[in-house]
């Protein structure tokens, strides 16, 4: 080579430099700080023992044992795909304030097959940007108002009204009616007592159970069943579809200006595919999640007496005003007096935990406290596992509305940071739905409040997380009428 001895030193560090590049880079990639955990077996990993299901007002015990063993950030194999889950406060906001930037939405494959590919839950990107402005449109405090408000108090009195005094029955059943009605209303402008809106109702039961199961397409399979119910409620929505078209392309005007389908057809670009996936993802997840949301309240509130008379008082303290004042219907003041109610509202959430998880995946290499994510890894942040630790909420397992007061005067909070509390997810995709959801449970309980007392009939009747939310029974309730509030209900009907 060259008999120049700088030369030669020059090449041999050279070559040194480069060898310790490449070292450090090939040390830096093998050498990944995972959080602890264990990946279980191959394929199935552990989704089993975190899919079991268990009493919803507890955190399960595969998550208690794997907090206990790795600590609040652990990996794992789950749905076919190694996991990191996270129990962890921060690091649940952090996920979901990264959302589009270090993560994004990656619910399975079957959720997509069943909601459509033009779901919300799946999209990503501009078109869900798109796809969500339509939907905070819909549901703005504008329209919450001025639309959904009224609506609201008279699919509930229709409800109420037919539970005599010492009946029994099903209130998840109740809720789901007043909930469904509401959204069939809001969205399509169906009345309740058409048949049409019971056949709808009806597919969305066996939907509903499809989306909750094993994502198995064979003949006689739940899967099966709701994806014929799929196809049976998008050619429902065409054919509603076609007939406002056809009524826009005539020039008449008809009573239905203010429903979701009027507006999507008049103000948007969306295609017909579509507009058929919004509308049915939209009447889903509005109603399924909300009804429950109800259920827990009703079921939460008989176990601490106290709250449940705090709540009365509240709630006549209102009706009182509004009979000075000779003013029948709820109106938005109304709602927002009702204080110790949006204590009763949060807490039953927290305690409940309709949403348990929320499913995301690393689109980059990311560390966090001296953990590193691997990109491409799924990553599931459980919100009910925060709401549950003692150190985010002192005594967990305790239904106790005060201790969200401390946010106004003088409450009892305990160590309540309402920063940790997530039932609606958070950041970019934070629930569209949740004013509309608080509104839901505060017009309701108003009304069944000033209306009842009722029992749990039966003590095993229990939430549970299978992981979504459902009382087996369907909460089986004993209904007293409040004679003297009754002549109130009656007027407003
Ligand atoms: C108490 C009842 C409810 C709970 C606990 C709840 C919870 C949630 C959660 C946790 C998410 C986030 C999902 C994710 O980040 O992957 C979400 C999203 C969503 N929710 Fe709700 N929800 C409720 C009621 C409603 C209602 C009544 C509607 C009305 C249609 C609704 C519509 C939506 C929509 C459209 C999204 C998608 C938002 C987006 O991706 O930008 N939800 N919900
Ligand atoms: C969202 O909707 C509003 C009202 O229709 C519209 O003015 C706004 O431009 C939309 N934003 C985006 C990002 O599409
Ligand atoms: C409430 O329901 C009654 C029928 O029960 C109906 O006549 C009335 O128009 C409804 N009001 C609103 C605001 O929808
Ligand atoms: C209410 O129903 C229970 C059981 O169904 C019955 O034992 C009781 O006598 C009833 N009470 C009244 C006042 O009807
Ligand atoms: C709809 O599409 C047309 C052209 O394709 C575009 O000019 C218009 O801005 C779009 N409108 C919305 C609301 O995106
Ligand atoms: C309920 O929780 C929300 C956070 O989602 C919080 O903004 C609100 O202040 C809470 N309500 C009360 C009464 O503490
Ligand atoms: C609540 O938690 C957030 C961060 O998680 C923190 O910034 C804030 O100071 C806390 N608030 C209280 C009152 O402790």
């Amino acid at each position: 080579m060259s008999n120049n001895p700088l030369l030669t030193w020059c090449f041999l560090s050279f070559i040194l430099a480069l060898t310790l590049f490449f070292f450090f880079i090939q040390r830096k990639k093998t050498k990944f700080y995972l959080p602890p955990g264990k990946m279980g077996w191959p394929f199935i990993g552990e989704t089993i023992g975190f899919l079991k299901p268990y009493s919803a007002t507890t955190m399960g015990e595969f998550m208690e044992n794997h907090i206990a063993r790795y600590g609040t950030i652990y990996k794992s194999n789950l749905f076919g795909e190694p996991a990191i889950v996270s129990a962890d406060a921060e690091f649940n906001k952090f996920i979901l304030q990264n959302d589009g930037k270090l993560f994004e939405v990656s619910y399975p494959r079957s959720i997509g097959g069943i909601l459509g590919k033009w779901s919300m839950l799946v999209l990503v990107g501009d078109m869900h940007r798109d796809m969500r402005n339509i939907s905070l449109n819909f549901m703005s405090h504008v329209r919450l108002k001025t639309h959904f408000l009224k609506d609201m108090e008279n699919h509930t009195l229709l409800v109420l009204s037919s539970w005599k005094n010492n009946c029994t029955f099903s209130v998840q059943s109740e809720a789901k009616k007043f909930t469904f009605n509401l959204m069939a209303k809001q969205i399509m402008s169906l009345d309740p007592w058409n048949l049409e809106t019971e056949e709808l109702k009806k597919e969305y039961v066996s939907f509903m159970k499809g989306v909750v199961s094993a994502p198995l397409n064979l003949p006689g399979t739940a899967y099966r069943k709701a994806l014929k119910s799929r196809n049976s409620i998008l050619k429902f929505i065409e054919r509603k579809m076609e007939e406002r078209m056809k009524r826009m392309q005539e020039g008449k005007k008809g009573l239905e200006e203010n429903d979701l389908l009027n507006w999507v057809l008049k103000h948007s670009n969306l295609s017909t595919e579509q507009i058929l996936d919004l509308i049915l993802s939209l009447l889903f997840a509005g109603h399924e999640t909300s009804s429950v949301a109800i259920s827990l309240a009703i079921y939460f509130l008989p176990g601490c007496p106290q709250a449940m008379q705090q709540l009365r008082e509240e709630h006549r303290e209102i009706a009182r005003c509004k009979k000075k004042a000779g003013v029948v219907e709820l109106t938005w003041d109304d709602y927002k007096k009702m204080e110790f109610t949006h204590c009763v509202v949060n807490e039953t959430l927290r305690l409940g935990n309709i949403v348990r998880f929320l499913h995301r995946k690393a689109i980059k290499d990311v560390w966090y406290k001296g953990y590193d994510i691997p990109c491409g890894w799924k990553v599931l942040p459980v919100i009910s596992a925060v709401h549950l630790n003692p150190s985010n909420f002192d005594q967990p397992q305790h239904f106790n509305p005060w201790r969200w007061q401390c946010n106004s005067k003088n409450g009892n909070c305990g160590n309540t940071n309402s920063s940790n509390f997530m039932s609606f997810g958070g950041g970019p995709r934070l629930c569209a739905g949740s004013e509309l959801a608080k509104l839901e449970m505060a017009v309701f309980i108003h009304h069944i409040i000033l209306n009842y007392n009722w029992e749990l009939v039966d003590v095993v009747d229990q939430p549970i997380a299978y992981p979504f939310v459902e009382f087996p029974k369907g909460l089986q309730i004993r209904v007293q009428t409040l004679a003297q509030a009754q002549a109130q209900a009656q007027s407003v009907i």
